[in-house]
């Protein structure tokens, strides 16, 4: 397949929490264009089976393919925990993910000794992100936790509500009293109430935000590859979603940090 700079970026999500990672890229790459897959009909994944996961995982690669994407982005940390062999066999074109964002940013303090880990089952069963940091520092001790509460809570827009802090003081006693001093948000909805884990976490807990992260790693692959947009004109942003549920639209904005459109359905 042959790739050219002006071609867009494809970036995917079992549904809307992957706007977290477009957002970080509309403000480090502003004239790259991106064509986002939320699959909006099946999520959540994080419950799934790896099976399941996994063939989602590729009928979304091969959607995206077929759009001629220059660079895919897995922004879904279960996809990313579950798929990236197989999203990976599958592309012609580079393949990035969310994981390996959040891994090489939480090893890039160098002072981190002591890190949790917070995400959906998936996620947190597969030991993904064990492997990641231990990939770039194998001493660093590694404390994990799956919060299945979380997605639900944040869809319903409970991002500074009691129920999430009672919540999230619940998913976290463990690890602070381990005396972590990372927190990795392992989960493309956790952005959305760092300011509530930073407060039951506390401020000496560093939080890593693997969508920025991946920001950064994009911007590094395109420039290295000579696929970054040399044409400074405003880029075509295009999001395909496969159900728009009620209130997808105030939901994924508040993702996505500005508006969102035009929004295509998908019927599989
Ligand atoms: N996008 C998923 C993740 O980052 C969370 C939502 C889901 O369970 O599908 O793990």
């Amino acid at each position: 397949m042959q790739t050219n700079p002006s071609q867009s970026i494809g970036v995917f999500d079992s549904g809307v929490g992957g706007l977290t990672v477009v957002r970080a890229l509309v403000e480090r790459l502003p004239f790259e264009s991106i064509i986002y897959f939320g699959d909006t009909a099946r999520v959540p994944y994080g419950v799934k089976s790896s099976e399941t996961i996994t063939r989602y995982a590729m009928q979304i690669t091969e959607f995206l393919l077929q759009q001629e994407v220059k660079l895919l982005i897995i922004a879904c940390n279960t996809m990313a925990a579950v798929s990236y062999q197989a999203v990976a066999g599958l592309s012609p074109v580079p393949v990035l993910d969310v994981i390996d964002a959040g891994a090489r940013s939480t090893v890039a303090e160098r002072h981190t000794k002591n890190v949790g880990v917070i995400g959906t089952p998936a996620t947190i069963n597969s030991n993904a992100y064990e492997r990641a940091i231990h990939r770039y520092n194998p001493g660093i001790r590694i404390v994990s936790r799956a919060c299945p509460l979380f997605v639900p809570l944040i869809e319903e827009g409970w991002l500074d509500h009691q129920v999430t802090r009672l919540t999230a003081q619940e998913y976290l006693r463990p690890m602070l009293t381990d005396n972590i001093d990372t927190l990795v948000l392992g989960c493309t909805h956790y952005p959305l109430i760092k300011g509530l884990l930073q407060e039951v976490a506390g401020n000496d807990i560093r939080l890593v935000d693997s969508a920025l992260a991946m920001a950064e790693m994009a911007a590094n692959l395109l420039r290295e590859k000579n696929l970054s947009n040399p044409e400074q004109i405003p880029p075509d942003y295009k999001f395909y979603v496969t159900d728009v549920p009620y209130r997808f639209q105030a939901i994924g904005e508040r993702f996505l940090g500005r508006q969102l459109f035009p929004v295509q359905l998908i019927k599989w």
